[in-house]
This record gives structure tokens, sequence and C-alpha cells, in this order.
């Protein structure tokens, strides 16, 4: 699609969303509602786009460079007409057509938009604009079309009367124009309507005065024109793009086993011949890998699953990674940069935060690690812990290969235990442990013989036990 180049209206505030954050910078399925625009026009092959950016335009910084636009700002809304002609003085030279497209219409699928500039190109038209046919057109701009099927006009719900109101076919807000038409059309908007606003929809007059045509392509699919103006409409958009994506991940080979309690941001990637079950949840930029299982509960966002790794019942993990084969869960939490090793293991009610776990550890019960690095085929027992932190600073805690931590041991680090050395369960750990090493560290232990029975018997009493020494509940013949 050389010579196109998309101008992507978006510097309004959207009063309807009630909301201090711009319309749309809200989200929808876990990216803004602009990245999915933006998102459709580079995946059409369009190479070229410019954001028309006004109120809180910081917040879509991150949208714009994603995808490598240029923005142009909007200072005073003063209607689409006005955004358009903002963008434009942004495309460059070499663009012959200019795509207009709503920032607030997030439905809109690529081949749909290609089948636009196809439909202007073949009709040498001065614009086409993409239609769709809703059950209930309210709010939007009707299409009143003039004897030959071409545009007439374009009316806003507030110009209208009746019998325009009963049109049902809409502006979707998505045309291709004749960028030198655009250009020289632009300038003579004027804002005599209800709005006191320069409509963009009002070059359809400046295309007929020209003697030219508008060509009408209505949407297959009238969802794709859905424009979101309020908090409803951004749920109801929610919910067909995660239709969507989950009808997607079906058809390239991925079980969803019950695809309406299951929720997946747009952004994400699952391989084939990975299962997800009921109430999973991936998120953000998530990459699951092939033969993977997420099983009940889990949510996984910015995270790594790598192939043939499991994660086991209500897991959670943060930018974090599995590597291949692994096995995490139930109920474990990984918090950023916590990576884990092919094959490893991390159990129940265990935590790992920015930690490397070598290939083939355990860590199977109740544990925190972190900011550890954890060698290969490390045993770490159940209640171990990382003293990580002493109220100023984080420190390391480095374990070698081969390392069998023995239960309710604490290491405060900065500590370095060698290869293949033990702990003795119970240990605080202190100084760094050679290799080959067993570190032990409990008080020794004093066995005080009949002292409860001397000193407690009424505990021996509750409990039933006899207090030994004494016959017949402490009555003497
Ligand atoms: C617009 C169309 C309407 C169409 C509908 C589809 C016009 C006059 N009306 O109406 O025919 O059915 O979209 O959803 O074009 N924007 C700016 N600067 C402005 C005004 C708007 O950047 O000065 C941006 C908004 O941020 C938004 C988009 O343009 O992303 C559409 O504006 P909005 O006010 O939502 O237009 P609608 O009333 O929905
Ligand atoms: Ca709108």
């Amino acid at each position: 699609m050389t010579g196109v180049s998309a101008v992507i209206l978006a510097a309004g505030m959207g009063k309807r969303m009630k909301s201090a954050i711009p319309k749309v910078a809200h989200s929808v399925l876990g990216q803004p509602m602009l990245w999915h625009v933006a998102r459709t026009v580079a995946s059409a092959g369009i190479p070229e786009m410019v954001f028309v950016l006004g109120h809180g335009r910081d917040l879509l910084a991150g949208t714009v460079a994603r995808f490598g636009g240029r923005v142009a700002v909007q200072e005073l809304q003063l209607g689409t007409g006005d955004a358009a002609r903002a963008g434009l003085s942004s495309v460059s030279s070499r663009a012959r057509e200019v795509v207009v497209l709503c920032g607030d219409a997030p439905l809109l699928r690529p081949a749909t938009l290609r089948a636009l500039i196809a439909a202007r190109r073949k009709a040498k038209a001065a614009a086409a604009v993409l239609t769709g046919i809703l059950p209930d057109p309210s709010g939007y701009g009707r299409v009143v079309r003039n004897a030959d099927g071409a545009v007439a006009r374009i009316v806003e719900e507030r110009d209208a009367d009746a019998s325009v109101r009963r049109i049902p076919e809409v502006n979707s807000g998505a045309y291709a124009f004749d960028r030198a038409f655009l250009a020289r059309t632009l300038p003579r908007l004027t804002d005599v309507n209800a709005q006191r606003e320069l409509y963009l929809t009002d070059l359809v007059v400046q295309a007929l005065e020209e003697g030219r045509i508008v060509v009408p392509v209505v949407a297959g699919d009238p969802d794709e024109v859905r424009g979101i103006n309020s908090r409803r409409e951004l749920a109801e958009a929610t919910g067909i793009l995660l239709r969507a994506k989950i009808g997607a991940l079906l058809d390239a080979g991925v079980t969803v086993v019950d695809p309406a309690r299951t929720y997946i941001e747009a952004d994400v990637s699952v391989g084939p011949d990975t299962v997800i079950e009921p109430g999973a949840a991936l998120l953000g930029a998530t990459r699951i890998g092939r033969g993977a299982r997420i099983r009940f509960g889990c949510v996984v966002e910015n995270s790594r699953v790598e192939d043939g790794a499991q994660l086991l019942p209500y897991s959670v993990m943060t930018n974090a990674r599995v590597r291949k084969g692994a096995v995490v869960g139930p109920f474990a939490r990984l918090r950023p940069e916590a990576d884990i090793g092919e094959g490893a293991h991390i159990g129940n009610f265990v935590e790992v935060k920015k930690s490397r776990i070598g290939k083939g550890s355990k860590a199977n019960h109740l544990a925190y690690i972190g900011d550890s690095q954890v060698g290969r085929k490390v045993n770490i027992g159940a209640g171990t812990i990382t003293c990580n932190y002493d109220g100023i600073a984080k420190h390391k805690t480095v374990i070698g290969d081969g390392v069998f931590v023995g239960s309710d041991t604490q290491f405060i680090a900065p500590v370095v235990v060698g290869k293949g050395a033990l702990i003795g369960a119970g240990a605080t750990i202190t100084k760094n442990v050679p290799p080959y090493a067993l570190a032990l560290s409990r008080a020794e232990q004093k066995n005080l013989p009949d002292w409860v029975a001397r000193k407690k018997p009424e505990l021996l009493a509750k409990a039933g036990l006899k207090v030994p020494g004494r016959s017949g509940g402490g009555k003497t013949k």
C-alpha cells in the first residue's frame, strides 16, 4: 500500500465516558482503544500513520511510539473536519491517498480497510466511506444515498429530521480519500450545523459540487463500524474483541476449554496444542508456547510460558518467565524477573521475585526466593526464606548447583552457598557456605526428663493422659 497514509482522529476528550482520561486511552481488551486502530492500519500494510491528538496526549505516547506514528496536535476540538486538517498537515508529500479513521472505533478489521481503499480506486471516486446497517442507528451520522446508490449526504443525528433518522445505514467514520481532493476541499468546510463544528462528513457535498462521487462500502459485519462513546459501548466492544480473540486462537490450534469463562487480551500469543482452562486470564504482552497448560484460575501478565510448561491452578505471574517443561503451582506467585529454569518445579505457596531458578531445581512448598540465583538440581525445603531486605537495601543470595536446603532455612543475604553443600533443617545462614560442606545452625537440644509430669500435670490431665509415676488420678492407697 505505497502512497497511502492514515490519519487517526483522536483529539477529543469523550465527555460521555465521564472520565478524567481521554476516551481513546481507555483500554479495550488490555490495550488502549487507539492501539487497536493503529494495529489495523499497520496490519493493512499502510506504511505511514498520523495521530491527531489533543486531550491527554501524554497518555498515548506509548501507542504512538509502538507504531512509529507521527503526532499532529489539535489544540481546540473544533470538529472532525478540523481534526482532519490538522492531520493532513503532517502527512508526507509521497501520499496520494489518505485514509481517515476515528480513534474511537477499535473494531475495524484490516481486510475491511483494504476493501475501502480498493473501492475508491476502482470507482475513481473522491472518497469511499465505510457504512454499516444497524438495528439501532441512533447516535450515528446517517448515510443518505442518491438514485444511483452513491452517497448524497451524511447527516448527523442532531441535524437530522425524522425521515433521515429512520435510515438504518450509518457512517462509520472511516474513509479513503483522494489526497488532492481532501487538501483542496477541507478549507471550504463551515460550521453551520447543530454542534457549530467543522464536520468532515460535509466533504460529501464538496465532492458532488466538483462533479465527483463518494462511494459507500457496507461493512459485512455491522459490529466493525461501532464507535465507542460510553462505558457501556466500551464493555460491548471488549466483549466482541474477546470472542474474536478466542475464536482466532481456537482456529490456530489452541484448546480453550470454556471460552465464555476465559479472558485473553489482544496482544497475547499462544502456541498450538496449549490447553487453557476456565477462569484463566492472560494479560498484556504474554507469550505462551506450544503444548503448555494453563490451568484453572491462573493470572498471567506480560510473561513468557515456554513449550510444555504447566501452570497449575490459581498461580499468578507478572513479568516473569517459565522455561520449557517447568511446573508451577498450584497457588504459586511469580513476581517480576522470576525466571524458572527448564523442568524446574515451583510448588504451592512459593513466591519468587527477581531470581533465576536453575534447570531441574525444586522449591515445592511454602518458600520465598527473592534476589537470588539458584543453580541446577537444587532442592529447596519447605519454609525456606531468602532474607533479602535489611530495611534499606536488597541483597543477593547465591546457591550453587546440587545444593540441598533443609526445611525452615533462612538465608541472611548477601550470602553464597557453594555447590553440593547441605544445609541442615532449621538453619539461619549468615555466613558463606563452602562447596560440599554441611552447614548447621541450631541451638543444641536439651531434654528435661519428666519435667511436664512434675511441673505441669494439668496439661496432661487436659489431654486425658495419665501422669506417669502416679496411679489412679492422683489418689494413693
Ligand atoms: C462521528 C461522525 C458520524 C459517525 C460517527 C461514527 C462527524 C461529524 N460525525 O460522530 O457521522 O457516525 O463519528 O462513530 O464526523 N475528534 C477529534 N477532534 C475533534 C472532534 C473529534 O480528534 O475536534 C475525534 C474524536 O476524538 C473521535 C473521533 O474524532 O475519536 C470522532 O469524534 P466524535 O466526537 O466521537 O464523533 P461522533 O459524534 O461519534
Ligand atoms: Ca464517536
